[in-house]
């Protein structure tokens, strides 16, 4: 009873949020499908300038970063999407990107910088006074704790979650509640390339695995080639539909697992409906922090941990490439060089990198012999193990460039084999 009235003291609308953003501020936003989209839509019409809003894969093209307003705000992004690129191209330049590996993206963040405002989206408030951070912990819980000012977008279409999720209405400032759904991404779909790729990477996945299968069509498709596998287990950053499909067949079990046996565990879930249906109030699937997740330490407590990520561009020596096109920024590193590292330090397990062997309708080859000028290494050669295309499967672990330059000449497309090799005589890697 005593929680009720003080939800309903904290009970406020978006014009009082917008009142407390004072010029200079810091102000953290939660990630993805936990985008306090509310706030983010009305964010620009505050009056305040030099404020800073860090958010991470914007779904929507909110005004504040996206349009020319009057406004003085700038956005600092842990990882790009379709808007912030699109902003970029449009000559807007309030987006800017955050170098950073996942696991340590909040915990540096709270580190270097003195957070004033946290905006982040919860489950409705139990009886007991607690709300949970649904569907994503990546930095949100860690941020919050160090905000001078919580506010939650309460949301019904929130899931609750089971982890290190919850938050009680003591540690919360003002709630606005909403009622929007959830953003949606739907299952990719398999071309033929996608399809070799997968059936490459079920060879290399044995029964009784943990996998971490990362963001794209690739990994996506993978999952769908599991299917005769056995006792598969879960330890991922993003927790996906494909996973919940292959729980339904009895693929995924999570009983192999030496790390949390039982359990999926995951720092976000982002998928459609039936995923977010299926996390709520799931006592089976944990979501903790970003910064237990993504620890490599811990995930290379798991035995045979795979990790599946995919990549733009990956050099003849192993050099990979996943977040920008030379000096073009695409995404981020997220957490594809923490889950990669993990997976090669555990015990029996691999670290695998799976992309087309080429771009834009088979003009460009995603082998190359370099990384263009400006391009990220976002795993650099000494930490990779397989690399996979439609064409087989290089295993670059331990090799010496020249080994490697053979290897990933026979898994590009023939068409640019020649080319390849000629590339490699002239770099002195033959
Ligand atoms: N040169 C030029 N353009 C290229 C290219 C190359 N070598 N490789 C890809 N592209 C283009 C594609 O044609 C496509 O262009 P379009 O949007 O105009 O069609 C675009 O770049 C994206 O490529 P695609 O292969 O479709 O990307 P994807 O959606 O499968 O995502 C990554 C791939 C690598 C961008 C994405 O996985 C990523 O950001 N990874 C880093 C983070 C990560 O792996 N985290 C893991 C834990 S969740």
């Amino acid at each position: 009873m005593e929680y009720k009235e003080e939800y309903k003291r904290k009970l406020t609308d978006i014009e009082e949020v917008l009142h407390l953003i004072k010029p200079g501020m810091t102000v953290v936003a939660g990630m993805t499908p936990m985008e306090p989209q509310l706030f983010l839509s009305q964010v620009h019409k505050a009056r305040a300038d030099d404020v800073k809003i860090f958010t991470c894969l914007n779904m929507k093209p909110y005004p504040f970063f996206y349009e020319e307003t009057p406004s003085s705000f700038e956005n600092n992004s842990w990882f790009f999407g379709h808007y912030n690129r699109e902003a970029i191209k449009k000559g807007i330049l309030k987006t800017h990107y955050v170098p950073n590996n996942l696991h340590q993206a909040g915990t540096d963040f709270i580190q270097t910088r003195k957070v004033n405002m946290f905006v982040g989206v919860a489950s409705p408030m139990d009886k007991n006074g607690f709300f949970t951070l649904s569907a994503s912990v990546v930095y949100e819980k860690d941020i919050l704790e160090a905000a001078d000012i919580v506010v939650l977008e309460v949301n019904p279409n929130a899931p609750k979650t089971h982890g290190d999720t919850s938050v009680h209405i003591r540690e919360v400032d003002y709630i606005v509640e909403v009622d929007y759904p959830l953003p949606e991404i739907q299952p990719s779909k398999a071309g033929k390339e996608e399809r070799a790729i997968a059936r490459h990477i079920s060879e290399l996945v044995e029964d009784g695995s943990t996998l971490q299968l990362g963001i794209g069509s690739i990994p996506d498709t993978v999952a769908r080639f599991l299917e005769s596998k056995r006792d598969l287990g879960i330890h991922t950053e993003m927790l996906t539909e494909s996973m919940v499909d292959l729980f339904e067949k009895e693929v995924i079990t999570n009983s192999k697992k030496t790390l949390w046996k039982g359990k999926f565990v995951c720092t976000f879930a982002f998928g459609t409906r039936k995923l977010y249906d299926f996390v709520n109030d799931n006592p089976a699937v944990m979501f903790f922090r970003g910064s237990y997740v993504n620890d490599p330490y811990v995930i290379a407590q798991n035995e045979k941990m795979v990790s599946i990520n995919t990549a733009l561009m990956v050099d003849l020596t192993g050099n990979v490439c996943s977040e920008g096109i030379g000096k073009t920024h695409y995404s981020g590193t997220g957490g594809q060089l923490d889950t990669h590292r993990g997976a090669i330090m555990s015990r029996g397990g691999k670290g695998i990198i799976a992309l087309k062997s080429t771009a834009k309708g088979g003009e460009i080859s995603k082998i190359v012999p370099f990384l263009p000028e400006g391009s990220p290494v976002t795993i650099p050669r000494q930490d990779v193990d397989y690399v996979v295309t439609e064409h087989g499967i290089a295993h670059l672990r331990g090799k010496s460039v020249k080994e490697r330059a053979l290897e990933m000449i026979n898994i590009a497309h023939p068409d640019f084999r020649e080319w390849l090799k000629k590339e490699a005589s002239k770099l002195g890697l033959l």
